[in-house]
This record gives C-alpha cells, sequence and structure tokens, in this order.
C-alpha cells in the first residue's frame, strides 16, 4: 500500500512531519511518497498541480495532505493561485464526500468560545458534498448584463446545480455513517428560496425511505447556522451541499476550541481519499514551529481508519492523542492558563511518546 504525501506550504510542512512521526513509529507496512504541491510546486515546477503529483495522488491508496497558500500568491491568475491545486485533486479523484467530525475534547472544553455546558462533549459529524453545487456549475464567469433591471451593465455569474446521482450518493454516505452513530441525520437546504435545494431536499427524502431505522430532519441552512451555536449537541450527521458545508463546517470547527484540533477526510465511491486538517497553511505563524499538528495527526488516524483498513492503528493515534491533552500539553493556539506550552515537534514527540507506551 502506498500513502501519497503532500505537504505543500506554509505550516502544511511543518505539521505533515509531527503526522508521519507518528506513522512512522506505528510500524505499518506502507511506502510513503512525498510530492510538491500548492505554492511549493508552483515555485520549482510553475504549476500547483504538476503532473507527477497527480500522478503519484491516482495511484495511492491514500493521501495525506498538509494545506497550500500564502499571500504572496494572491495577484496570481486564478489557475496558478496555490488553492486551485484542492478542487484539482477532489474534481480528478471524484472525492465527492468530506467528513468532518467536530469533537469537543473533555480537556479543551474551555478553549471554545461557547459556554462549556453547549459543548461538552460534543460529538457531531459533518457531512458536505465536494465536488457539485455552485463551486463547480457552468456556465459562469462575466458580461454584460442582457437583461433585468441592470440589463447593459458589467456582471458575474455563477450556476448552482446538482444532479439526482450526485445528491443520492452522499445521502447514501450520510445515512451509512449515521447507522454507526445515533442514528439520526439532518439534511440541511434552502429549499425555500432555491430549486436546487427543493430537488435535494426531495432526493435525500428519497434515499431516506431505504433507511427506516435512520430518523432524517431537513433544515434550512440559515437556521441550521443558528443551531450549530445555540444547542450543537442536538445535532448527529449533518449532510449538505459543498457551499453551505463548506461554512456550517467551518463553524463547528470553532465549536470545539481549536481549528487546528479539527481532521477531514474526502473520500471516493471507492473508499480511497484524501486527509487533511481543516485548516489552511498559516502564514501568520509558518515558521516559527508553533502551529498544532493534532488535526493532521487526527487526519492520519481517518486515513487509517478509511483507506488503509487499520482501524486498530487508529484507535491507538487517538488515544494516545486524547492522552497528551490529559498531560496538560498544549500548542498556543488551545493553550490555557495551568497548562503547559509546547511548540509542533514537542507535541508531535509527545504523541509518538504516547503511542510507544501502548504498545
Ligand atoms: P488558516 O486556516 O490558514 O488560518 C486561520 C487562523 O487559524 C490563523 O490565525 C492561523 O494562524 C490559525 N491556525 C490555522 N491552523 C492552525 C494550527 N494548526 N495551529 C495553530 N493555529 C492555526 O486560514 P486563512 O488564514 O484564511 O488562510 C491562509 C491560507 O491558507 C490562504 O492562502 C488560504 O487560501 C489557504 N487555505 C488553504 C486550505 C487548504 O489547504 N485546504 C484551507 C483554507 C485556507
Ligand atoms: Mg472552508
Amino acid at each position: 500500500m502506498k500513502i501519497a504525501v503532500l505537504p505543500g506550504d506554509g505550516i502544511g510542512t511543518e505539521i505533515v512531519a509531527e503526522a508521519i512521526k507518528v506513522l512512522d513509529v506505528l510500524d505499518l507496512p506502507f511506502e510513503m511518497e512525498n510530492a510538491l504541491v500548492g505554492g511549493a510546486a508552483y515555485e520549482a515546477h510553475g504549476h500547483p498541480l504538476p503532473e507527477a503529483t497527480l500522478k503519484l495522488a491516482k495511484e495511492a491508496d491514500a493521501i495525506l495532505f498538509g494545506a497550500v497558500g500564502d499571500w504572496k500568491y494572491d495577484k496570481l491568475e486564478r489557475q496558478f493561485r496555490p488553492e486551485q491545486a484542492i478542487p484539482g485533486l477532489r474534481k480528478n479523484l471524484g472525492l465527492f464526500a468530506n467528513f468532518r467530525p467536530a469533537i469537543c475534547y473533555e480537556q479543551l472544553v474551555g478553549a471554545s468560545s461557547l459556554k462549556p455546558e453547549l459543548i461538552a462533549g460534543l460529538d457531531i459529524l459533518i457531512i458536505r458534498e465536494l465536488t457539485g453545487d455552485i463551486y463547480f456549475g457552468q456556465p459562469r464567469g462575466r458580461r454584460t448584463a442582457p437583461d433585468g433591471a441592470f440589463a447593459g451593465a458589467e456582471e458575474a455569474f455563477d450556476t448552482m446545480r446538482y444532479a439526482r446521482p450526485e445528491i443520492e450518493r452522499i445521502a447514501h454516505v450520510a445515512f451509512r455513517a449515521a447507522r454507526k452513530r445515533s442514528k439520526r441525520v439532518t439534511s440541511v437546504d434552502k429549499a425555500n428560496v432555491l430549486e436546487t435545494f427543493q430537488f435535494w431536499k426531495d432526493v435525500v427524502t428519497e434515499v431516506g425511505q431505504q433507511y427506516p431505522d435512520v430518523e432524517l430532519d431537513h433544515m434550512y441552512v440559515d437556521n441550521a447556522a443558528m443551531q450549530l451555536v445555540r444547542a450543537p449537541k442536538k445535532f448527529d450527521v449533518v449532510v449538505t451541499g459543498n457551499m453551505f458545508g463548506d461554512i456550517l463546517s467551518d463553524e463547528a470547527a470553532m465549536l470545539t476550541g481549536s481549528i487546528g484540533m479539527l481532521p477531514s477526510a474526502s473520500l471516493n465511491a471507492s473508499n480511497r481519499g484524501l486527509y487533511e486538517p481543516s485548516h489552511g497553511s498559516a502564514p501568520d505563524i509558518a515558521g516559527r514551529g508553533i502551529a498544532n499538528p493534532l488535526a493532521t495527526i487526527l487526519s492520519a488516524a481517518m486515513m487509517l481508519r478509511f483507506s488503509l483498513n487499520q482501524p486498530r492503528a487508529a484507535d491507538r493515534i487517538e488515544s494516545a492523542v486524547k492522552d497528551v491533552l490529559a498531560s496538560g500539553l498544549r500548542t498556543a493556539d488551545i493553550w490555557a492558563e495551568g497548562t503547559t506550552k509546547v511548540g509542533t515537534r514537542e507535541m508531535g514527540d509527545a504523541v509518538v511518546a504516547a503511542i510507544t507506551k501502548t504498545t
């Protein structure tokens, strides 16, 4: 089995190095191969997703991804921007199902901006459709408005669309995930205003009939945004489209204390996937050795569980992370009075040490 390792830019290289240390100590029968992506790839090859990187990503059994992007590329033409590597990988590998678990670790209850009683014990799963919706819909562009109140003015437009099979497959993913949890799915839409999301709601409802043991409810996205901070524990599995999922999953991230804690998985139909922290390349702290590597380390655990059939190794990583938090070690983003502040490398070393203890 082969893991493609794509560290990327900014803190991407720092945090992926820690995840590799953790994978190494587990001593599993995997080969790992590195490739450049994002700004690092643009510097070396003039493109954020070079052919060789895409080829490696396609032939690997799983991809461990850091982060891409830096303010210094903001002036580049869109196709050369580091962030373009992400939709490129999603589209080329058919990674349509994005899993973002938002778990509030007991030791970090105080690190969230929400009241402790709202988030203590929080464990929800946001499933975001990743290859459709307004982010990929054609046509899109700029033109002179052909009609309407602003006819003749310059305008821009995008197209929101979902095909039935696209909705069906993500709905199945959500219902199957719910079966392994508390058997509740909330489908988030904007059916009151958008035809695309009335269709979404209809198709999810139909698929739901095949899962009579799972309770399905529907919520408008504006209400869901509100309920996520009002009573987040009322949710279990949330399934939604690409754009709403983008926004809600970042909102949910903050419930847990720090975006530096949140892993993610993006899977295709054959359960091959890309695993990455939910955050970006954090140029504001890159190179200082203070980034939290836990989101990436937990992403590696998801990789072992979902794509590499190593659930036991995944469990060992996850309990090691809990042990390290219980021992009081904190990177700056989750530090609080009475805990011990450590850097990226020390945090990675502590997870490795905790794993070694549990052999
Ligand atoms: P960001 O997630 O990189 O950073 C947001 C804030 O969270 C910053 O203050 C940062 O220091 C902090 N932060 C993020 N990860 C952290 C960690 N592991 N430990 C401690 N603190 C952490 O988002 P931002 O600042 O909006 O974007 C920075 C760059 O990253 C941009 O170029 C953006 O396009 C790119 N980006 C890339 C993503 C990816 O590679 N999947 C996702 C989101 C943004
Ligand atoms: Mg986002």
